[in-house]
């Protein structure tokens, strides 16, 4: 009898661990669902220009007349790594009306959609 309560006792304590973990039911994860907004924000992806997101990508480049020296120079364009930027700096970026550049599109998600992009981002080094 001693035994069986026990025995009890441990099966109670191995369900209501399993049972109390964090258990992410949820169709796909966090990190999935942020890496397919990555690549489908509704707009163009941000794979497009910042690729994997963690170097620097030049985007474009072409020629432009300085007007005070009137010779041609070479002008690049650049996506910056993403990958260690604040959530600060991300959300000011996802939620400019115009991004500094003009290049880099303006994007309407939600904030459930900002918090997963976000998470992938961070995540993009470490997989
Ligand atoms: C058409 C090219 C393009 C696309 C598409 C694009 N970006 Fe950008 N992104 C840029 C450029 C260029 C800059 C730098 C200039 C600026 O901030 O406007 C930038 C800057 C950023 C920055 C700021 C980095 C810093 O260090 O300040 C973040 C964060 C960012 N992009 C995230 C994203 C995310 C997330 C997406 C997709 C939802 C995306 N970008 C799509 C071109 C792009």
């Amino acid at each position: 009898m001693k035994h069986l309560f026990f025995i009890a006792f441990i099966n109670s304590f191995f369900l209501s661990n399993l049972f109390s973990e964090d258990i992410d039911n949820s169709f796909i994860t966090k990190l999935e669902y942020g890496a397919m907004l990555y690549a489908n924000p509704r707009g163009i992806g941000c794979v497009s220009c910042h690729k994997k997101g963690n170097k620097s990508v030049i985007i474009a480049k072409y020629k432009e007349i300085n007007k005070k020296t009137k010779k041609l120079e070479e002008k690049v364009i650049i996506a910056p790594a993403i990958n260690k930027v604040s959530f600060e700096v991300f959300l000011e970026k996802m939620n400019a009306d115009k991004t500094e550049s003009k290049i880099m599109p303006t994007y309407f998600l939600t904030d459930d959609e900002l918090k997963s992009l976000y998470h992938y981002i961070k995540n993009i080094n470490k997989k």
